[in-house]
């Protein structure tokens, strides 16, 4: 069963942008795209860098670290180094309040 979590007011987020949410010791990145709000796994699969400190452009998070990217709707890996997918969580914006939905 999910867990819908308050994160943020959806303003406080910019378009092409992405913020840090912590829940139970775990690191998520939530992000505001073009095409809308996601949420992922707050760190790379590669070598464990933090997301949020990486790059968006458009639905394209790249990582800080070694520049791997990741599709944001789906958490593809897109390009070397990163060859896992990013983890994936539902996201709804309610009343201009951002929300992710944990288990
Ligand atoms: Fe992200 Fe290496 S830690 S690409």
């Amino acid at each position: 069963i999910l867990q819908w979590h308050h994160v943020c007011a959806r303003d406080d987020i910019e378009e092409e942008d992405v913020i840090e949410f912590c829940h139970d010791d775990k690191l998520y990145a939530i992000y505001r795209t073009p095409t809308g709000f996601y949420a992922s796994a707050g760190l790379c699969t590669h070598e464990a860098a933090r997301l949020t400190e990486g790059l968006v452009f458009g639905d394209i998070i790249e990582c800080p670290m070694h520049m791997g990217r990741f599709h944001i709707p789906t958490g593809a890996a897109k390009g070397a180094p990163v060859c896992v997918n990013l983890a994936t969580h539902p996201v709804k914006v309610e009343d201009n309040k951002v929300f992710i939905g944990l288990p």
